[in-house]
């Protein structure tokens, strides 16, 4: 087994005789982020994803981030290190509940959080992220949004839209762990500290919270906030990237909170991927063109493109 500094040089090596780039979640573990092209949340990585040249796409992340690449660049070879490195709450759409659901409203459009499979994407109308849900259904001309899947993210866009949001019962089982008294007590603690929550803690946490955002927009409100201490409710990887990203502040858990498919991924994976070119990510043409409508919209949206 190579030792971790050799890794790290073994991979950027592969990395540049491939002509691949590496794309990390916040989430992935401090050793992924040395062999990272581009750090970031959903939204960014997507983003990314659609502009970039080169020829081989390494997603260290879960499986629909992966997936997103692929929608975006059929033509490039997309990886993913682990197979197991499955978002739980992507998988929790069944298709045939949703067109039923679907045609129950037919006045409604249907917004798909990007943590989907691409089979879902296909029969959504338009995706979105943690950064940009409500603006995507407020540029919706319908009244009426069939939100799928998590009932946390539909929830607090429901509060901050006026319109009528239909949701789906899924879930993050990591982020449905933060409880409103342990945040309570960590506010309690730490008296002059902000809180910022990602949307996909259940409402009584979102309620805690003075900032409620994506992890990137977290990174961004902890560099630009006067506050000098954070209570940060969202998976603990995020913690790692604000401490490194801003190390003159303090960044606190309430408490820790673990995704295991996002940790998954290890640097020896990567090198694996790479040298070994798996896993590939493999759609059909009918699925991938039809999810890519849902995603292309979503970018022309955030981005104006
Ligand atoms: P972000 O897009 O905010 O990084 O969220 C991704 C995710 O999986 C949150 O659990
Ligand atoms: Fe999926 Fe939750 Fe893990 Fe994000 S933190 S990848 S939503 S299970």
């Amino acid at each position: 087994m190579l030792k971790e500094q050799n890794l790290i040089s073994e991979i950027k090596k592969l990395k540049k005789k491939k002509k691949a780039v590496i794309l990390v979640h916040n989430y992935q573990l401090p050793e992924i982020y040395e062999v990272a092209d581009f750090i970031g949340d959903s939204l960014e990585l997507s983003r990314k994803a659609a502009e970039t040249t080169a020829k081989v796409i390494v997603f260290c992340g879960v499986d629909f981030m992966a997936e997103s690449a692929k929608i975006l660049n059929p033509d490039k070879m997309v990886l993913l290190p682990v197979l197991e490195a499955k978002c739980p709450m992507a998988g929790q759409v069944s298709i045939e509940k949703l067109r039923k659901l679907q045609r129950k409203h037919p006045e409604a459009a249907t917004v798909c959080y990007i943590n989907t499979t691409a089979e879902t994407k296909a029969v959504c109308d338009i995706c979105c992220t943690s950064a940009n849900a409500i603006k995507i259904v407020n540029s919706l001309p319908n009244k009426k949004i069939i939100f799928v899947p998590d009932k946390n993210l539909a929830n607090y866009v429901s509060r901050r839209t006026d319109k009528e949001i239909i949701s789906w019962p899924g879930f993050c089982y990591v982020h449905q762990q933060f409880r409103a008294d342990e945040v309570k007590k960590a506010k309690e603690i730490f008296t002059r500290a902000e809180t910022i929550a990602h949307p996909e803690c259940p409402p009584e946490v979102i309620d805690l919270a003075d900032y409620v955002c994506s992890t990137s927009q977290m990174l961004k409100r902890a560099k630009e906030s006067k506050a000098k201490e954070f209570i940060i409710l969202t998976e603990v990887g995020m913690l790692e990237r604000l401490k490194r990203e801003v190390p003159e502040k303090k960044f606190y858990s309430a408490p820790a909170k673990i995704c295991i498919q996002q940790k998954k991924n290890r640097l020896e994976a990567v090198y694996n991927s790479l040298l070994l070119e798996r896993y590939k990510i493999r759609l059909s043409e009918e699925i991938r063109s039809k999810a890519k409508k849902a995603l292309t919209k979503m970018l022309e949206i955030s981005y104006g493109k």
